[in-house]
């Protein structure tokens, strides 16, 4: 284990009802209210009248931004950004998925500075500030809920990239598992892969004496594969969805990866995908990580041996510890397979003529990407080839 500081200053609330709370945070940041979302989900399932009721009662002066995109594109923020600047905005509130909240990051930032909000994502430029902004989740998946980072996508360059700051943390987070429960069914599995790609990324890593740390890692996995079922058997289920809910931001709150870094090969190697493709990023992971997997279990197959024994409840006797691995690995598949999501990416009609496309792009920023094993262009053609 390494030295390590953590900080997290979102205030994290949660549970039925819990949206009241707005009205006691949102009056803290000031009168002048942003309000960010996507392409009407909120307006359909009621969280939109609920909140502007709030928002009013408060007597908050509000703005509004709809029409962030899955996959947020970075001429909505800086349409956000426009908006910030010549109407004095004072605080923003994202009510959506991780797309809304990602967007609104940047927005947040991009108030906050004269340079362009894309150098800020390709790291051109550092976002030292932000305005304060908060949160209503609506939809289980990237933890961008309560941690600072955020992905963007340019159109016009094919490029989508993380980026993050410590300013760009949200102030609160209110998440209801009720304004969940019209997640449809493929973005809610999409979700499920998405926590459990967090938790692998974290996974794959050389450190020694992570104890404690791996069975945090394996807890959310384990919890993961045994609640999914049940939710997609009933997703209305405010059991499971809480469950589910919970378990998306613990992946990718800092909690569980105190002390050494994961890999994130994968995700680089998704949103260059994405990027080109325009995919849901969960589909894309179910696809890409157990060929990551497989390309790289020989860099230390005990890690692969554990997760396949304590997650997948592999048998070792008998077994070398690369078949035990390579056991895991396909049990993994299986289980995504099984809740519904996508194997192959022909399933989004990507063929070989992009490959050396996509490839490109995961070297944009960095000739070599991944901690656990580095990986460069040919390892990425390698990969999509496999995952074809
Ligand atoms: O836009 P609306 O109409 O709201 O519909 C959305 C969207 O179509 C819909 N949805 C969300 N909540 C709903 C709902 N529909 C019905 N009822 C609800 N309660 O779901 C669709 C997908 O939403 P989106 O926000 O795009 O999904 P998600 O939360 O999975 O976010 C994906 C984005 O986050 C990035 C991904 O790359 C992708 O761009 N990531 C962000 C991370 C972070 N900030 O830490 C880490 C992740 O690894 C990930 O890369
Ligand atoms: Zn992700």
């Amino acid at each position: 284990m390494q030295n390590f500081t953590y900080q997290n200053p979102t205030k994290l609330i949660f549970g039925k009802g819990q949206l009241d709370q707005l009205q006691e945070e949102v009056p803290k940041y000031g009168k002048k209210v942003l309000v960010v979302y996507g392409g009407g989900s909120i307006k359909r399932n009621g969280l939109y009248d609920n909140v502007m009721d709030i928002l009013k009662n408060i007597g908050a002066e509000v703005f509004e931004l709809s029409g962030v995109e899955p996959n947020p594109r970075v001429t909505t923020a800086r349409k956000g950004i426009e908006i910030c600047k010549s109407e004095g905005i004072e605080f923003i509130l994202a009510v959506g998925g991780g797309s809304t909240i990602d967007c609104t990051k940047a927005i947040a930032a991009g108030a906050k500075t004269d340079a362009d909000i894309w150098d800020v994502v390709t790291k051109k430029a550092f976002a030292a500030d932000a305005l304060p902004f908060g949160t209503v989740l609506t939809l289980a998946a990237t933890g961008s809920e309560m941690n600072a980072g955020s992905v963007i996508t340019n159109w016009e360059t094919n490029e989508k990239h993380g980026w993050g700051s410590p300013a760009t943390f949200p102030k609160f987070s209110i998440l209801d598992p009720v304004n969940t429960f019209t997640v449809p069914r493929d973005q809610t599995i999409y979700g499920i892969v998405d926590m459990m790609s967090h938790a692998l990324e974290h996974y794959f890593h050389h450190e020694t004496n992570t104890l404690l740390q791996d069975r945090m890692v394996e807890g959310i996995l384990n919890t993961v594969i045994e609640t999914a079922p049940k939710l997609l058997d009933d997703l209305e289920s405010y059991e499971h969805r809480a469950t589910i809910l919970y378990n998306g931001t613990m992946a990718l709150n800092g909690m569980v990866n105190m002390g050494y870094r994961g890999d994130w090969a994968t995700h680089n190697l998704e949103h260059a995908v994405s990027a080109v493709h325009d995919i849901p990023h969960g589909g894309g992971l179910a696809i890409l990580f157990p060929h990551w997997m497989e390309y790289t279990i020989d860099e230390n197959v005990g890690r692969f041996k554990q997760l396949a024994e304590r997650v997948f409840d592999i048998n070792p006797d008998g077994k070398s510890d690369r078949e035990v691995g390579l056991e895991g690995i396909k049990k993994l598949r299986e289980f995504w397979n099984s809740i519904g999501a996508p194997s192959r990416l022909a399933d989004y009609d990507i063929t070989e003529a992009t490959v050396e496309e996509m490839a490109d792009k995961t070297v944009v920023a960095n000739p070599q990407f991944g901690n656990f094993k580095k990986l460069n262009k040919e390892d990425s053609i390698a990969i999509y080839r496999a995952s074809l």
